[in-house]
């Protein structure tokens, strides 16, 4: 079976998260759409800004290549941004071709809540047309380790075996 895992990371928690879920889908070939802002910080914050106004110029040629086909499997993994998902979520999402009816799992990455900006990625995905089949929240406030998502990322694969 074929999983493209999609995320956003500035501070590297989400792409840590998104690669310790990818460990465990040994049943699974992984690929990635990362997106990932590079830089020093102010570079950093300066990219973001662009992405939260909804200029996504410096990634197009990137997004105009997502595309769900050939995958049995979605996952979308972001920060939590209050209480939403950074803006590219929404992008991803639009810009994912054959989205419909695709087995997708949204994930996000959080400090200390998290809960209401994964319920709104699903009810987004919904929209769009996916199926979701399930949701995880990754809470800690200092550091963020492997080992929830490992497990997360196992279940994922017995369950689609
Ligand atoms: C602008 C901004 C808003 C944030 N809002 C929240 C929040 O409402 N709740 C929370 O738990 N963490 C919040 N965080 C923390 C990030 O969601 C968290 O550190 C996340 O794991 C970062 O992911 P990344 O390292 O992949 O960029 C916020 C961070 C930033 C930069």
């Amino acid at each position: 079976m074929k999983a493209l895992i999609a995320y956003f990371t500035r501070t590297g928690r989400t792409k840590k998260t998104a690669k310790a879920i990818a460990s465990a889908l040994t049943n699974h070939e992984v690929s990635f759409f990362p997106v990932e802002l590079t830089g020093k910080y102010v570079e950093k914050i300066k990219k973001l800004d662009k992405f939260e106004n909804k200029d996504f110029s410096a990634i197009e040629s990137e997004l105009s290549t997502l595309d769900a086909a050939n995958n049995d499997l979605i996952m979308i993994g972001m920060p939590t941004y209050g209480n939403f998902p950074p803006k590219v979520f929404d992008e991803i999402l639009v810009r994912m071709k054959n989205l419909k009816g695709k087995k997708v799992i949204v994930f996000n990455t959080a400090r200390f809540t998290g809960g209401k900006s994964l319920d709104y990625m699903k009810e987004k995905a919904e929209s769009a047309g996916a199926e979701v089949i399930d949701q995880a929240r990754f809470a800690k406030f200092l550091w963020i380790g492997e080992k929830d998502a490992i497990k997360f990322g196992k279940k994922v694969n017995e369950s689609l075996s």
